[in-house]
């Protein structure tokens, strides 16, 4: 490096110094935020609320908190969309509670499709352990990256993009997907536009999607429950 021969040197090379500062990746958060303590074992019964769930006392903790066995069996997937998920994150167990860490069970049908969805608080990962199925990412600018994954295959969706897994085997398809959030939330976007409580003004629908209300109605009448 140059060796500063003057105060207007010492000035520049500050300022450059500055700018490089500020274009540097910002430290931040990509997850939920670290526990505090050991284990937090969440009173997901308790009448206050907190960012999280507060915790179980802890004389009252035992093995069975740190294990769960939701995820062993198989999901129904008779349902239009021949897909089920099932949950394993904080409401169902627990011991996940403050970690930020989850898994769901997605069973699929020959068929099936678990319909394009977001996780707000969180990016996946998984793994499909049985079946073949079509994993689907579709960015903030509205490109589609997708590929048929065999069992042993992983994928991953960054945080927030709208997604989608189709069963395009001839087999029962069983994937075990991980999240960094202990509860990252879906929104299913023909549930959450079209099943919505109360529901969304079909003006707005006729007029987001440039349709007549009838075909409106009838996207409606499917998940009407
Ligand atoms: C903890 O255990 C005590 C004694 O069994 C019980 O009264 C109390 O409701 C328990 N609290 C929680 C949050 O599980
Ligand atoms: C699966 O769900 C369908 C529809 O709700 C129901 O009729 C059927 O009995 C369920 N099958 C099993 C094995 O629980």
């Amino acid at each position: 490096m140059a060796t500063v021969k003057n105060q207007s040197g010492l000035y520049v090379q500050f300022t450059v110094c500055l700018i490089g500062l500020f274009l540097l990746p910002l430290p931040s958060h990509s997850s939920d935020p670290d526990p505090l303590q050991d284990f937090c074992i969440g009173d997901t019964k308790s009448a206050f609320s907190v960012n999280g769930f507060p915790c179980k006392p802890a004389i009252n903790v035992s093995s069975d908190d740190f294990f769960f066995d939701g995820l062993s069996k198989e999901g129904n997937t008779s349902n239009p969309f021949g897909s089920i998920v099932t949950p394993g994150n904080v409401l169902a167990f627990p011991g996940l509670n403050t970690l930020g860490i989850s898994m769901n069970r997605v069973d699929v049908a020959p068929g099936g499709l678990n319909p394009p969805h977001s996780h707000p608080r969180a990016a996946e990962t998984g793994v499909l352990i049985n079946g073949k199925i079509l994993v689907g990412i579709i960015t903030t600018g509205n490109v589609l990256y997708s590929k048929i994954l065999n069992p042993g295959q992983m994928f991953v969706i960054p945080k927030g993009l709208i997604h989608f897994e189709m069963n395009v085997g001839e087999e029962k398809a069983l994937i075990f997907t991980a999240f960094n959030s202990h509860l990252p939330g879906a929104v299913v976007v023909p549930l959450n536009l079209f099943a919505s409580k109360p529901s969304v003004p079909d003006g707005v629908l006729t007029k987001a999607f440039q349709v007549e209300k009838t075909v409106i109605d009838e996207i409606k009448s499917k998940f009407a429950a």
